[in-house]
């Protein structure tokens, strides 16, 4: 949540900034701004609104520096306004001495700007940040070097942090710190940045410096500097990222969406590469830190996630059931983390996370970790705070998404979840056959997504539909319960109607009542075996003259028959149906979205990467 970014180096940083921020607004897009020093004072645009917006304030009103730090925010504290945009500057009496933005709720930041205001500070905005820049520049009052102040005033903050600053009286100095919610460095040719994701620096630099939580840096055009606030000095890792910059470029597509979308049979490709072993009918996935023996004393699985990952967790859950004959239980991480949920030391914990950087699903990660438990984690961004916090795991491989709608990363989360209930299959009871059927299911997974794919003439016409609901109801059985969860999450997100999922057999049981000619009902119903039952339900929506939109088998005459509209999804074993199933879903939600005119990959009070409780 918010967008960092920061440069010192040779070029001008206003334009620097400004493609950063646009890079990362995905991650809050209520307000953009900037601070640079110029000729030894700090100038500050900033203003409510779009990137886009303060890129215009800057055309009429320039800066010139060549270091800055800029913001892009998704509000906790205050409302969406000038005032409260970053960044926010501390000084006495209405001097500038330091400008900061932040990523993260400081919790105690009502007691520090009581604090702060019986020391003569005056507060101008409401939110918990500007006690940062207060507290930065009483400490720089002392005189000392500014990573020391800045040293000095971690241990006031309790809460997360991602913070970047600069001073007046340093130009071309950048400091930054993390604690819960991160910070690279861009390591560049006589020029650093600062960022809270790679992916805003990808087109200056492939080599970045994670910071780990409780470190300080100090960052010039030609080096760095890092500081644990209570070890001391540490030597910096440089990593490389290792996709391309235009792997987040929009490349032609109408919208991030729509490309993630359809970049899903290559998100089949790359989370099953390397992994499926069709000689044993089983997988390999190195990446658990967990020998077979280890993995055959599990007797309890239990998955931890948010939103759509924990909805790909729900379709672990029926696969790893049905392949590994283990329980499962899908948990919400930010349940997970403050229960007392009993745990044993045979219960396998396993978190997932797009992101990596969940703010609820890396508290139930460090609550597992505490409790002594080793834990796993399923995580698409490399690099990220639970995949290196994690005892191992499994990454996705999916590249950047920037839709805030996740889709791409749902399809690589159940693909591995697949590849995991597979491996610890072949640990137990499922024999060689059956797992060198499961093997090749997913190997033939990306076409048969790409088959699903050209579903989107008959998903546009339900979409017309569909925009004039104002409730839908989705649902699936079995593992296409999870999908219908799915469908309705993206539906609700991006077109802002109302929409729930709901086991097809609960229907029933009370959303049957909501059944009118006014509310559609979409069914995922491919060919299984409980397929008759589920016809026998669409009848009972049709008695009641329910419009009804299917996901099924484009030769199904008796799903044609009831269905107003059918999305045709390829016939495919059952263990890989989700995967195919979730696509005209996807583009359900889309083409809803696009009809309505609604900003599809900038949800309303939406952020693609929810860092705060
Ligand atoms: O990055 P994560 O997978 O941990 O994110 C979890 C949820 O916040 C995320 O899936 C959210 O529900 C998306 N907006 C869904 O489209």
């Amino acid at each position: 949540m918010c967008g960092i970014v920061g440069y010192t180096g040779a070029k001008e940083a206003a334009p620097v900034l400004v493609a950063g921020l646009r890079r990362l607004e995905y991650r809050g897009y209520d307000s953009a701004g900037m601070a640079a020093v110029e000729a030894g004072s700090i100038e500050l645009r900033k203003q409510a609104g779009r990137v886009q917006v303060l890129e215009e304030l800057l055309r009429w009103d320039p800066v010139a520096a060549t270091n800055g730090v800029g913001h892009t925010r998704w509000a906790t504290h205050g409302r969406a306004d000038d005032v409260n945009a970053h960044p926010h500057v501390g000084g006495r009496e209405g001097r500038r001495s330091v400008a900061v933005v932040h990523n993260g709720v400081i919790e105690n930041y009502a007691a520090l700007r009581r604090e702060l205001e019986a020391e003569g500070f005056a507060f101008r905005s409401q939110t918990d940040t500007e006690v940062v820049a207060h507290l930065m520049a009483r400490e720089l009052e002392r005189g000392d070097e500014p990573l020391d102040a800045l040293l000095r005033v971690l241990p006031r903050l309790e809460g997360t942090y991602g913070l970047a600053m600069v001073t007046a009286d340093r130009p071309g100095e950048l400091l930054g710190a993390r604690l819960g919610s991160p910070l690279v460095v861009g390591v560049g040719e006589g020029e650093h940045f600062l960022a809270s994701d790679p992916v805003a620096v990808a087109p200056y630099t492939a080599n970045v410096a994670y910071l780990q939580d409780g470190e300080a840096v100090r960052v010039t055009p030609r080096d760095f500097e890092v500081r644990h606030r209570e070890r001391g000095p540490i030597a910096p890792r440089i990593d490389r990222i290792d996709w391309k910059p235009d792997a987040v470029e929009l490349g032609g597509h109408a919208h991030y969406m729509l490309k993630e979308i359809r970049e899903q049979p290559d998100t089949a490709t790359n989370a099953c590469r390397g992994r499926l072993v069709r000689a044993e009918g089983s997988a390999r996935l190195g990446g658990l830190n967990m020998t077979a023996r280890q993995l055959r004393r599990v007797r309890r699985v239990v998955l931890a996630a948010c939103g759509t990952s924990w909805h790909a967790a729900l379709v672990g859950e029926y696969l790893i059931e049905r392949l590994a004959h283990l329980p499962v239980e899908v948990e919400y991480a930010g349940e997970f983390r403050y229960r007392n949920g009993p745990l044993d030391d045979r219960t396998l914990v396993i978190v997932l996370s797009q992101s990596g950087e969940t703010a609820d699903t890396l508290g139930a990660l460090r609550e597992s970790r505490r409790r002594g438990h080793p834990t796993l984690a399923i995580v698409n961004t490399v690099g990220s705070t639970i995949a290196r916090e994690a005892d191992g795991g499994v990454y996705l491989h999916a590249g950047p998404e920037i839709g805030v709608a996740s889709t791409k990363a749902f399809s690589a989360q159940v693909a591995v979840l697949a590849l995991l209930a597979l491996h610890l299959g072949r640990l137990r009871q499922l024999s060689f056959t059956e797992g060198a059927a499961v093997v090749d299911a997913l190997g033939s997974a990306p076409a048969l997504i790409g088959e699903a794919l050209k579903a989107e003439p008959a998903v546009e016409a339900a979409a017309d539909r569909i925009a004039q609901a104002r409730s839908v109801l989705f649902l699936g059985r079995d593992l296409h319960y999870p999908v219908a969860l799915e469908g309705a999450l993206k539906l609700k997100e991006i077109s802002y109607i109302h929409a729930e999922g709901y086991p097809t057999s609960e229907m029933k049981h009370g959303p049957i009542a909501l059944i009118d000619p006014q509310t559609p009902s979409v069914f995922v119903a491919p060919r299984g075996p409980l397929h008759a039952k589920t016809l026998s339900n669409i009848e009972e929506v049709r008695a009641r003259r329910g419009p009804i939109v299917s996901v099924g088998l484009a030769d199904d005459e008796d799903l044609a028959r009831l269905s107003d509209h059918v999305l045709p999804i390829p016939d495919a074993p059952e263990v890989i149906q989700p995967l195919l199933a979730v696509v005209p879903l996807q583009l359900l939600a889309y083409h809803v979205a696009r009809i309505k005119g609604c900003d599809i990959d900038k949800p309303r009070n939406l952020a693609k990467s929810v860092t705060v409780e």
